[in-house]
């Protein structure tokens, strides 16, 4: 039997089991994940290991460090995830791994590896979209169900995200040029923050007040969402201070920044929502972990009679176990399953299918 069809085989015998077991993969930016995830929603295992304290001494993320990295660490990585789970490949009905977005060089390992893996053993491999796992993220450990409007704000996207179904995904409004992430951590770095800036500028504004006049980020209709505008407001707000020598107190620049990152985004949510008809709201990806949005959209959540999740801050930030979910949906609806030409995307549009 060729590699195909003992691929055919499994995908059938798998459709029929009970509890399906997926290997997730994950290597898109700096954290190399493996993870077991069982029917897309039980986490069995999950093992992060992430290259922060390396990237850090560069201020940011090295794409040629991140993949030499991710080659040194994947086989470790894989082997704790299935250990800890208690199994061995042998138990493992499905391989899902990231192919985009990402950088191409560090998705080219997980691809690489997940593809040797499945040809070995004959296992399925499906192709998941990493914001399409960030959404997934919302489904282990819980019972939220589609249709509901997701946030998802990471280092890489800003989008609000109409989920229709599993794997049906409708793009409502997108950042048309910086993630939000990406203005935080280049905030974090004017003000002398160390990468990643995201949690430490989250801690510094909680000293300070929001009383520095920057133009809000507005969502989607006319405007898409944009986050270069603001930040460099935010810089030139700080520069122009040093040249005068004047000091600025960087808590209240924090404080401003983040109040006029998220306010607007905020209200769009809820319009969206509200326009929609939707009563359920995930907010997923690694800026989810934001104390002052958790706070704001709990609040509002609550005065709107709105469901509101956020996964657990492990999950917020890159995982596996997001990607296995992810994997496990679209084998339901028979989507993404991948042959071994499968190829990584540095760009790839939420909602559309990779195969
Ligand atoms: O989802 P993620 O781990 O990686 C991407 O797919 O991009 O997100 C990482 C981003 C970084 O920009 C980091 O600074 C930001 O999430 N972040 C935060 C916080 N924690 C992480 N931004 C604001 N406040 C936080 N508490
Ligand atoms: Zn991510």
């Amino acid at each position: 039997m060729t590699y195909k069809e003992k691929v055919a085989q499994k995908l059938s015998l798998a459709g029929a089991k009970e509890k399906v077991c997926v290997l997730g993969i994950e290597s898109s930016c700096d954290e190399t994940a493996a993870a077991v995830v069982v029917n897309g929603r039980t986490e069995v295992s999950s093992v992060v290991n992430s290259q922060i304290d390396i990237h850090k001494l560069y201020g940011g993320v090295v794409p040629e460090i991140a993949s030499r990295n991710h080659i040194i660490n994947i086989q470790t990585v894989v082997s704790e995830a299935l250990s800890k789970a208690g199994l061995t490949i042998n138990d493992i009905d499905i391989v899902g791994v990231t192919a985009g977005a990402g950088l191409l060089g560090s998705l080219l390992v997980g691809l690489s590896y997940a593809k040797a893996l499945a040809f070995s053993r004959s296992l399925p491999l499906v192709a998941v979209n990493h914001i399409e796992g960030h959404i997934c993220a919302g489904f282990i450990g819980t019972d939220l169900v589609p249709p509901f409007c997701a946030l998802v704000i990471s280092g890489g996207h800003t989008s609000v995200v109409h989920v229709r179904d599993y794997t049906e995904f409708e793009v409502i409004a997108s950042t048309c040029d910086d993630a939000c992430g990406e203005a935080f951590d280049k905030i974090a770095r004017v003000l002398g923050l160390s990468y990643p800036g995201g949690p430490n500028l989250d801690k510094l504004s909680r000293s300070g007040q929001n009383n520095i006049v920057f133009s809000k980020v507005k969502g989607g209709g006319a405007y898409k969402i944009s986050y270069s505008g603001l930040k460099t407001a935010v810089i030139n707000y700080v520069r122009n201070r040093e040249q005068r020598g004047e000091s600025i107190n960087a808590a209240d620049v924090a404080a401003s920044f983040t109040s006029a990152a998220f306010d607007g985004l905020i209200d769009f949510t809820f319009n969206t929502l509200k326009r929609l008809g939707l009563s359920s709201l995930l907010v997923c990806g690694g800026v989810a972990a934001n104390s002052y949005l958790r706070e704001q959209i709990k609040a509002r959540a609550e005065q709107e009679n709105i469901l509101s999740v956020f996964p657990p801050m492990r999950l917020c930030g890159d995982n596996a176990s997001m990607i296995a979910s992810s994997a496990y949906y679209n084998f339901k609806a028979r989507r993404n399953t991948a042959g071994l030409d499968l190829n990584a995307y540095s760009v790839l549009p939420i909602g559309k299918s990779i195969t």
